[in-house]
């Protein structure tokens, strides 16, 4: 089987999640760097990679990396690759990319010349001269970064984060990628409870729940790779029941609440097409007018964040709100993810930690609290 080296994209500060779930995959040769994790194996690494991330955007192969501060440099290094091993006759080939710090920092000119450079390729391995794209496509992605070239086939397609159950998110939801590291971060296991007392549209509690069952997020779903002619077509049910295998029932109690009753009659909708919504209890809720005080487990929740002076008023009350429902935090798992660098004179206790996390361009900070050190108190 042939071996290729996998470029995973991921948000901002989810690159060592994402590395440690792909080495418990038994991934070889994971490594991280800034918004990337790689790794190398074969058709079935392809399969479960793409089946099993939780956290990752997309599964790339990188077919090329090679300097390029000029477009004929661009143009020879893609018309190096081997295109006709990757591209049925027939496929189309789109390709998307970026720049960042590189002499060549035209988009549509960069990519005018990698379609030019494959096209090129394969034609004249086919010896002709058009080229049909009518059918399925494979997706081609650049980046040049300091004058270096990447060149990658894309074989997920739609976006990892699109697990295919939230076709109703509602006001500002949260990735699903996101929230699954978040999960992640706090710790949450199987046997415990949870709660997400803003749920929104139900993102982070239908993760927790698909954590706890073990459920791969892609199961379902369809992946552009099973249209390529050089994946075996065998690997991809192969990882699949491999992924259903591990699947268990999980004793975990699992909160939605939400101010509005819309939210969660669409977070409810959303953990019935996950399969999910019989591990998650949904209710509505003020929590400024709740008491979590003896509420003992992990809490990890995505407030309004709140762009103009009034609406930040309401945030910092949410907040205080928030604080004062919770009480004393002995016993509780808090993990708060918001770009407001007041939170924790309002909420009134000061994190035992705090991790930048980019909530897609947002910068923001999430908040941990751990429940065996009593946290310090801090007041607004
Ligand atoms: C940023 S959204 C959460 C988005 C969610 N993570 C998702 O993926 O859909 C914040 C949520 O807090 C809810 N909310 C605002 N104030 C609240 C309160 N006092 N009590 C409960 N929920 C509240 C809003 O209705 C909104 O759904």
């Amino acid at each position: 089987m042939k071996t290729y080296e996998f470029c995973a994209p991921c948000l901002i500060g989810v690159e060592s999640i994402a590395a440690g779930e792909f080495r418990r995959l038994g991934f070889e040769n994971v490594r991280c760097e800034d918004g990337r994790v790689y790794f190398t194996g074969g058709d079935d690494t392809l399969a479960r990679a793409n089946i099993c991330s939780r956290y990752c955007e997309r599964i790339l192969i990188r077919l090329a990396s090679f300097p390029a501060d000029n477009f004929d440099l661009l143009f020879d290094g893609v018309r190096q690759i081997a295109w006709e091993d990757y591209l049925a006759p027939g496929m189309a080939f789109p390709v998307k990319g970026y720049s960042l710090r590189s002499k060549l920092t035209s988009i549509p000119a960069c990519q005018r010349i990698i379609k030019k450079a494959a096209a090129e390729r394969l034609m004249s391995k086919r010896h002709t001269a058009w080229l049909e794209e009518s059918g399925p496509a494979a997706r081609i992605q650049f980046s040049l970064i300091r004058d270096r070239a990447d060149i990658f086939l894309d074989t997920t397609g739609t976006p990892l984060f699109k697990r295919g159950w939230r076709t109703e998110g509602g006001v500002a939801p949260i990735r699903e990628t996101l929230a699954a590291a978040m999960v992640d971060l706090s710790r949450f296991r199987g046997d415990m409870h949870f709660l997400d007392p803003l749920c929104g549209s139900g993102t982070i509690a239908i993760e927790a729940a698909l954590k706890a069952r073990r459920r791969a997020p892609g199961i379902e779903r369809r992946f552009d790779a099973q249209c390529f002619p050089f994946v075996n077509p065998a690997v991809w049910s192969a990882a699949r029941e491999e992924a259903r295998a591990g699947e268990m029932p999980s004793p975990a109690v699992i909160e939605a609440r939400d101010i509005d009753p819309a939210c969660i009659r669409r977070a409810e909708a959303n953990a019935r097409r996950a399969g999910v919504a019989d591990m998650i209890r949904f209710s509505v809720a003020d929590v400024t007018k709740s008491d979590l005080s003896a509420f003992r487990g992990v809490l990890v929740t995505n407030p309004p964040y709140g762009e103009r002076l009034s609406d930040r008023e309401s945030v910092h009350a949410l907040a205080r709100g928030l604080g004062r429902a919770l009480g004393s935090l002995d016993g509780k798992s808090v993990y708060v993810i918001t770009p407001d660098p007041e939170f924790e004179s309002f909420f009134g206790h000061r994190a035992n930690r705090k991790r930048w996390l980019y909530n897609g361009m947002m910068k923001c900070s999430l908040y941990m609290y751990f429940p065996a050190k009593a946290s310090a108190h801090v007041h607004a």
